[in-house]
């Protein structure tokens, strides 16, 4: 047994060489633990708690409040990006605090004077699969409910007023009604009412707040007995975070009211973790930053980086982070690594800052170059969880339209060190003013397209799937036991050909062929 190393071991004997993810394979130990008896939660601050040890990165072609929602819901967090105006960043805060799952806030609406054919062209136009609509009128007030069986063409050019099942007899909740458990109101409200689909919310003034429809509060049930539990907070609101950025005054110092004022407001909607995310933690401006919000908000989770040595764990630990990033060039679209020559393979790197990190009791996070399941598991030997960008680019709730290229779908996805993401308000993060973005500052990010990867709960579903699988064979129930059974091997580059799928051709069945292009 002593021939495959733990990681004090392993990591020691292959110093000087900096290890990354393929450099290395995991040994199996004895397990009675199957893969779906594995315990994935983790706390990263004592307010923090995820059900599964995943977060999508603050980058402004990943995560804005969809992705966050999303996350959130199949039990990770999302950063929500700082490429945007600190209005704009609250309100996305907002939009995920503010989210009752299967609970419509902005359903689509028609006018009582618009003609069927117009609500036809835009169901067309827009892709809706559904053809129900609330009535309003101008007010918001509601007017009725303009049902699908009569969009259709033979009443192209009736009013949908003369068409609509009006107000009297449409089924209602008071807002009132539903406040305690919304869920378990609309799903005692489809029980009640056979064969209604919709159920719409008003308040005082009779104006519609949302609707419910059944499906998807048949979905929701289906969900929890799957056991996909969401993250959230202590008053039961899916958990967020956002990312900020060090903003400085023309004289170069720390723009302390514009921070403090900024996390305040977000603190405000209820955010659970903020991100002070640079390229370069282990430097003035961002332990300064740290200490400034550590100050003014105690409480707050506060995670900081990016660091790669274990006095950059230190440093921001000391300054009042809770939780390190560590990764400095790994990620799919960097290359700070060819730009400054600087960074470390990124397992070394996890390795070293989890040993700093354990001696002061903070958390670490694996930031960057997590291409597939394997990865996250022998990252999460070492770092308490692990943050994805190009993982999850392609899927639906990623911000971005979907490109056709050649029949392929595609998204973009970028670095925030890319010119672009640069122009539009990251360049603080690599250490330059956004104004000098198009000509002095050397970009360390590219401009790149994912393949579309479809919804994330099933994008994320198999990455966990794959996680799970990984802690049966070490025999791990949950991620401390992972951490302490892992033993470690090198792998040459015959070793890495013989790891992936060779000496065969590969086929791709139908169904592979239409999950990469589902949307
Ligand atoms: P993945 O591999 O998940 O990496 O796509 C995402 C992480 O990469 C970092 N990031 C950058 N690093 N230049 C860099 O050197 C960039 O332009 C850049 N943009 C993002 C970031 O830590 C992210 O979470």
């Amino acid at each position: 047994m002593a021939f495959y190393l733990d990681a004090d071991a392993f990591f020691t004997s292959s110093l000087p060489f900096g290890l990354t993810f393929d450099d290395l394979s995991l040994a199996t130990r004895y397990s009675e633990v199957l893969p779906r008896e594995t315990n994935l939660s983790v706390a990263l601050s004592p307010s923090l708690n995820l059900q599964i040890p995943v977060i999508s990165s603050d980058m402004d072609t990943v995560t804005e409040s969809k992705m966050a929602i999303q996350m959130a819901l199949n039990g990770g967090i999302g950063l929500v990006h700082y490429n945007m105006p600190d209005e704009a960043q609250v309100k996305e805060v907002a939009r995920v605090k503010n989210h009752i799952h299967g609970f419509i806030q902005e359903p689509i609406k028609v006018s009582p004077t618009q003609k069927i054919g117009e609500i036809l062209d835009r169901v067309e136009k827009r892709g809706f699969r559904f053809s129900t609509f609330p009535v309003v009128g101008d007010d918001n007030r509601l007017l009725g409910l303009l049902s699908g069986s009569v969009v259709r063409e033979r009443y192209r050019d009736r009013l949908v007023s003369e068409a609509m099942t009006p107000r009297a007899q449409v089924f209602t909740l008071h807002e009132r009604e539903i406040r305690e458990n919304p869920i378990a109101a609309a799903d005692r409200f489809f029980t009640e009412h056979m064969g209604i689909h919709k159920l719409l919310i008003v308040d005082d003034s009779d104006k519609l707040r949302g609707l419910f429809t059944l499906s998807d509060i048949e979905r929701i049930g289906e969900e929890s007995r799957r056991m996909v539990k969401p993250a959230r907070d202590a008053k039961l609101r899916l958990v967020c975070g956002a990312a900020i950025s060090p903003h400085r005054l023309a004289d170069g110092t720390l723009d302390r009211d514009r921070i403090v004022s900024h996390v305040g407001r977000l603190l405000d909607e209820g955010l659970d973790a903020v991100a002070v995310s640079t390229a370069h933690g282990f430097s003035k401006g961002v332990g300064d930053a740290v200490r400034l919000v550590r100050e003014a908000f105690p409480d707050l989770a506060i995670i900081a980086g990016n660091v790669t040595c274990g006095e950059g764990v230190e440093f921001l630990a000391e300054a009042g982070a809770n939780c390190i990033k560590v990764g400095q060039g790994p990620g799919s679209i960097c290359t700070t690594r060819i730009v400054a020559g600087v960074g470390i393979p990124q397992m070394t790197a996890l390795y070293v800052a989890s040993r700093a990190a354990a001696k002061i009791g903070v958390k670490t996070i694996a930031d960057g170059g997590i291409a597939k399941s394997g990865d996250m598991v022998k990252a999460l030997t070492l770092a308490d969880a692990v943050i994805c960008g190009g993982l999850l680019a392609g899927c639906n709730e990623a911000p971005g339209r979907i490109i056709e290229i050649g029949g392929k779908l595609y998204k973009q996805y970028r670095g925030m060190g890319s010119r672009e993401a640069m122009k539009e308000g990251s360049a603080a993060r690599y250490g330059h003013e956004r104004k000098d973005a198009t000509t002095k500052a050397a970009p360390e990010g590219i401009e790149a397209l994912k393949e579309a990867a479809g919804p994330l709960d099933i994008v994320l579903g198999e990455l966990i799937g794959g996680v799970q699988s990984g802690m049966g064979y070490l025999g791990a129930r949950d991620l401390a036991t992972l951490r302490k059974n892992a033993l470690y091997t090198r792998v040459t580059p015959a070793g890495q050909r013989e790891s992936a799928p060779h000496d065969v051709l590969t086929v791709t069945t139908s169904k592979e062929a239409s999950e990469s292009t589902r949307v």
